[in-house]
C-alpha cells in the first residue's frame, strides 16, 4: 500500500510537472506611446512547435505589434513602413478618422514605402486594433501576424478608480486561432486547410499568465478569422464587464459569459483577489454553448445536413469548452494598485434615439446563394435576392451617405451561418435583433454600449443606428464581414459620406465617371455649372437609369441612393 501512495504519488508529481511544462510564458506586447508612432510591416519566423519554423509577420518584430497608447484629443503620426516585400495597408479598426486615414483597400502602401497619416484622436478611451486591409490580402497579412492593439486614454476613464497598469494590473489578450502546417506555413484561404486548431494569445500557444491576488483588468481582442469566443472562467465564477467595442459601457455589469465574434473587443475585471496563492484556474471558451451556424459551435453551418464546413473538422475546440489561458494567483505583489470592484457608473455615451434617423438602409449577408459551399460566394445584398447581391468591387461606390446623415441599418443574417458586421468611420448602437419569427433576442451586456462589429446570426435580424458626422470625401470607407477569408472573398462594400450638393446653375455635360471615382465627376461637373444650363448624367456605372437630361433651375439637393439618382 505504502509503494502503491509512493507510486501515486510520483506520477502525479510527473503529471504536474508535465503540466507546468506545456505552459508558456504570457507575452506582454510593448508598448508605443505618441504622437509619432513608427511601425515597419516586416517578414519573420517562429518555432511554434519544436523543429518547425513557421514563416510570419509582424510589426517592429516577427508577429503581431506594439501597443499603441494613445491619449484622447491628441494629435498624432503613423509612419507605416511596408517591409513585406507586396503591397498591403494598415486600417485603425474602430477609430474614428478622416477616409483617407483609415487605410483601407484603397489606400495602399506600395513595398518599401511609408505612409504617414496624421489625425487627431477622436475616440473615448477604449481597446481598438490596427490590422492590414489590402484587396483580397487582409486574411493573409492578419494570419500571419500582422496586428497589434490600440488603447485609447482620456480624462474620463482617468477618473475611475479601474486598474490601469499596462502589464500589472491590466493585460492585454489578443485571442487569435490559425491554422499551422507542418512545413511552418499559416492556412488563410484554403492554400493550406482552413483547420484553426492552434489557440494563441498574444502569439503564444498555451499561454499562463501569472496574476495578482487583486483586481485585473483584461483587454480582449478576438483577433481570428472566424471563430467566436464564449469566455467564461473554468470555476464559473463572475466577472465585471466594463468595456465594448466603443469604449466603457455606461454601468458595469457582472457576467458569467462573454461572447466575441472577430474583431470584437471588451474588456473585464476578474476579482482575483478571491483566490489564495497558487490557485490555478482558465479563461475559457465554452464553445459547447455556442448555436450551430457559429464558427466554434458543433456546427459551423446548419441547414447543410450533409455538408459540413470544409476544414471544420477535426478540431478539439468545436461544440467543446477549451482553455484559453492558464491564470496562475500570485501573491499581492501591488498593493498600490486598485483592489476595489470597478464603480458601478462608468462611461457617459448617449445612445443616438431611434427618432433622428432619416434613413433605413437594409443589408443582407449571404453566405453564398443555395448552395452555401466553401464561403466562395459570400457577398452583401441590398434585398433578399442573392442573385441581385453583388460581390466587393473596388471600382464600384454602393454607398453614398449624405454628411451627418443619422441611419439605421438593418442586417438580415444568412440562413446557415453567423456573420461578423463591421463598418468603418463610426460607431453604432445596436437597436435589436430579432429571430426568423420576429420574435426579440435579448441584447448581451457586450452588445450595449458602442459597438462597431456585431454577431449576426443565421437568420437573425440586427438593427443598429448610428451617425455620419466628422468627415466627409470621395475616398470610400468599406463595411463587411469580419470573416477575414469573407471580406477578402467580397464580402465587403463601400460607402463615401458626402456633403449634398446644391446646384443653382444649368449646365450640360456628359457624365461619364471614371473606373473609381463616378461620382466625384459627377462632383466636378455639379461644380463646374454656369447659370442656364442642363446637367445630363450618362453614367453607365452608379446612376444608370437616369440618363434623360435634367434642367435645373432652382437650388436642389442630389443625392445617390442605391443606384439612382435623386433630386429633390
Ligand atoms: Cu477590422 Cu474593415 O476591419
Ligand atoms: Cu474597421
Ligand atoms: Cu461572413
Amino acid at each position: 500500500m505504502k509503494n502503491y501512495c509512493h507510486i501515486l504519488l510520483i506520477s502525479f508529481c510527473l503529471i504536474q510537472q508535465a503540466l507546468q511544462a506545456q505552459f508558456n510564458n504570457y507575452f506582454l506586447p510593448p508598448v508605443l506611446n505618441g504622437p509619432v508612432y513608427n511601425l515597419n510591416m516586416q517578414n519573420g519566423t517562429r518555432e511554434f512547435f519544436p523543429g518547425i519554423t513557421t514563416k510570419t509577420k509582424g510589426f517592429n518584430g516577427s508577429l503581431l505589434g506594439p501597443t499603441l497608447i494613445m491619449q484622447a484629443g491628441q494629435q498624432v503620426t503613423m509612419n507605416v513602413t511596408n517591409s513585406i516585400g507586396e503591397e498591403t495597408t494598415v486600417h485603425w479598426h474602430g477609430l474614428h478618422v478622416a477616409p483617407e486615414n483609415d487605410g483601407g483597400p484603397h489606400t495602399v502602401i506600395d513595398p518599401n514605402t511609408t505612409w504617414s497619416p496624421e489625425f487627431k484622436v477622436l475616440d473615448k478611451a477604449g481597446t481598438y486594433w490596427y490590422h492590414p486591409h489590402a484587396h483580397e490580402l487582409t486574411a493573409k497579412h492578419v494570419l500571419q501576424g500582422l496586428a497589434g492593439l490600440i488603447i485609447v486614454k482620456d480624462a474620463e476613464e482617468a477618473a475611475l478608480t479601474l486598474p490601469r497598469t499596462y502589464g500589472v494590473d491590466d493585460f492585454p489578450l489578443i485571442i487569435q486561432t490559425k491554422a499551422i502546417n507542418s512545413i511552418g506555413g499559416i492556412g488563410y484561404d484554403g492554400s493550406i486547410p482552413n483547420t484553426d486548431n492552434n489557440l494563441m494569445v498574444n502569439g503564444v500557444i498555451n499561454s499562463q499568465l501569472n496574476v495578482p491576488r487583486q483586481m485585473i483588468r483584461l483587454r480582449i481582442l478576438n483577433g481570428s478569422n472566424q471563430r467566436v469566443f464564449n469566455l467564461g472562467l473554468s470555476d464559473n465564477a463572475g466577472f465585471y464587464h466594463i468595456a465594448t467595442d466603443g469604449g466603457l459601457k455606461n454601468t458595469r455589469s457582472f457576467l458569467t459569459r462573454l461572447q466575441l465574434a472577430p474583431g470584437e473587443r471588451a474588456e473585464i475585471v476578474v476579482p482575483f483577489g478571491n483566490y489564495s496563492a497558487g490557485t490555478r484556474l482558465q479563461l475559457m471558451s465554452y464553445g459547447n454553448e455556442l448555436p450551430n451556424g457559429t464558427w466554434g459551435a458543433k456546427e459551423a453551418w446548419i441547414n447543410f445536413v450533409n455538408l459540413p464546413a470544409p476544414g471544420y473538422e477535426p478540431n478539439y475546440m468545436n461544440g467543446a469548452a477549451f482553455p484559453v489561458l492558464e491564470f496562475l494567483v500570485t501573491a499581492l505583489i501591488n498593493p498600490n494598485s486598485v483592489n476595489t470592484p470597478p464603480p458601478f457608473t462608468l462611461g457617459s455615451y448617449t445612445p443616438i434615439p431611434k427618432s433622428e434617423a432619416t434613413v433605413t438602409r437594409e443589408k443582407w449577408l449571404f453566405s453564398g446563394g443555395n448552395n452555401g459551399t466553401n464561403g466562395t460566394g459570400v457577398r452583401i445584398g441590398e434585398s433578399s435576392s442573392y442573385a441581385q447581391a453583388t460581390a466587393f468591387d473596388m471600382g464600384k461606390l454602393n454607398d453614398t451617405i449624405p454628411f451627418n446623415n443619422t441611419e439605421i441599418w438593418t442586417l438580415h443574417g444568412a440562413i446557415d451561418q453567423y456573420h461578423p458586421f463591421h463598418i468603418h468611420d463610426v460607431q453604432f448602437y445596436i437597436l435589436d435583433r430579432k429571430d426568423s419569427l420576429n420574435n426579440n433576442i435579448p441584447l448581451t451586456s457586450n452588445e450595449l454600449g458602442r459597438k462597431d462589429v456585431v454577431y449576426v446570426g443565421p437568420k437573425e435580424t440586427v438593427r443598429f443606428i448610428t451617425k455620419f458626422d466628422d468627415f466627409h470625401g470621395d475616398v470610400p470607407y468599406m463595411y463587411h464581414c469580419h470573416i477575414t477569408v469573407h471580406e477578402d472573398k467580397g464580402m465587403m462594400k463601400q460607402f463615401s459620406v458626402n456633403k449634398m450638393l446644391y446646384v443653382d446653375k444649368n449646365h450640360t455635360l456628359e457624365e461619364k465617371g471614371d473606373f473609381y471615382w463616378p461620382f466625384r465627376t459627377l462632383t466636378s461637373a455639379v461644380t463646374a455649372a454656369t447659370d442656364g444650363t442642363t446637367i445630363t448624367f450618362k453614367s453607365s456605372d452608379i446612376h444608370e437609369e437616369l440618363s434623360k437630361s435634367l434642367l435645373i433651375q432652382k437650388k436642389i439637393i442630389l443625392k445617390i441612393r442605391g443606384t439612382s439618382v435623386v433630386v429633390q
